[in-house]
């Protein structure tokens, strides 16, 4: 079956067209996959600015899909689409065109949770994780571990109590004077620098469970550099500052992982979301699996930051799971992973 994936949660206005096998849709393979990013419009404001994403997506939305198309002339089968999290301007622009086009087509409709979308990115490079596995998402928006037992039942173990981390990293970033998105900026720079030049505070690293807090860490970065000016002393090199920045940020984040999976007795990890392409998170993540005897499964960058293959992969799945949405699918910005799409019809179990 062909599946025209809509993605437009945030910043990032996509569209792919995936093939998949109906007998066993784990198997599916991107045809096309179009973003938009809007990195531009909002790069003079070091952040995103939700107006003006919700604009961008109403003039890109029509030729992205329009260009994802341009595969192959067959007509798909089912339109997969964000339904949340996200900014509600936002993913109102996908979800209206989206049921538009279910409706002109009279095909069905399946509404995807981003997060999870996240999670299950790596099928499209034909490496499917073995339930039950755990997820460890890191984006912009999102900072979360959770036990995956199935596409219909998935459990949240630990989750930022504060900022994403993504969002530290784009905080910081913009703080030190770098560009917009911080993260790969911060990625790069780190390389250079010294990660044991400062020793900022891993947050909750024995907090006994499996949550995260990130935005001491940011006050930390601003105290640090305010406290150096205020002593007339020379600042680090930018690269040092980052690069412990990145230190502190991803140590709580691969030692809760592992801890996790340990717990859970899960052999699989796979991570997902923007943040899963920083090279040393990967790294690091790749080291503490191998020591752990833990699989880790990680996506190429191209299918951990935000894109519309993934969502079509988990909408096949869900269809096949016997999951529709009907044309009065709506929106839910704060939806949570494991929760229940509401609206969702179960054609069969
Ligand atoms: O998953 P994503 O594309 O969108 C959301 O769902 O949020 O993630 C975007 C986030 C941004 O905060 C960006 O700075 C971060 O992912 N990011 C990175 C890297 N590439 C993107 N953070 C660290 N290192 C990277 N290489
Ligand atoms: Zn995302």
């Amino acid at each position: 079956m062909l599946v025209l994936g809509i993605e437009t949660s945030c910043d990032e206005t996509a569209a792919s067209l995936c093939r998949t096998d109906t007998d066993t849709p784990w198997k599916v393979a991107a045809l096309s996959s179009v973003v938009a990013s809007q990195i531009e419009e909002h790069k003079s404001y070091g952040g995103v600015v939700p107006e003006i994403a919700a604009r961008a997506h109403v003039e890109a939305i029509a030729p992205v899909i329009a260009e994802a198309l341009t595969a192959t002339p067959e007509r798909p089968g089912l339109i997969a689409v964000t339904a949340g999290p996200g900014l509600a301007g936002s993913l109102i622009v996908g979800m209206s065109a989206a049921k538009a086009l279910a409706w002109a087509w009279d095909v069905p409709l399946t509404a995807v949770n981003h997060i999870e979308a996240h999670a299950y990115a790596p099928v499209l490079e034909g490496t499917m994780p073995s339930h039950p596995f755990l997820a460890l998402v890191v984006s912009g928006g999102h900072t979360l571990l959770a036990e995956v037992r199935s596409p219909d039942d998935m459990e949240i173990l630990g989750q930022t109590l504060d900022d994403a981390l993504g969002e530290a990293y784009d905080k910081v970033a913009k703080f030190l004077g770098l560009s917009y998105p911080g993260g790969p900026v911060i990625d790069s720079l780190a390389r250079e620098g010294d990660a044991g030049a400062i020793r900022f505070p891993r947050a909750m690293m024995r907090s006994g469970d499996f949550n995260f807090s990130l935005s001491g860490l940011k006050t930390a970065v601003i105290r640090h550099v305010a406290d150096v000016e205020a002593r007339g002393a020379d600042l680090p090199p930018v690269a040092d500052i980052v690069a412990s920045f990145q230190a502190a940020a991803l140590e709580p984040i691969v030692a809760k992982s592992i801890a996790a999976a340990l717990d859970r007795g899960l052999s699989d990890l796979v991570a997902g979301g923007g943040v899963a392409c920083n090279t040393a998170l990967r790294a690091s993540l790749r080291r503490a699996c191998d020591e752990a005897g833990v699989r880790l499964v990680l996506a190429p960058g191209s299918l951990c930051t935000d894109n519309a293959a993934m969502v079509a992969a988990l909408g096949a799945i869900r269809h096949a799971a016997g999951h529709t949405s009907g044309l009065d699918a709506d929106i839910h910005p704060n939806l949570r992973l494991g929760s229940p799409m509401p609206g969702d019809r179960l054609a069969r179990t």
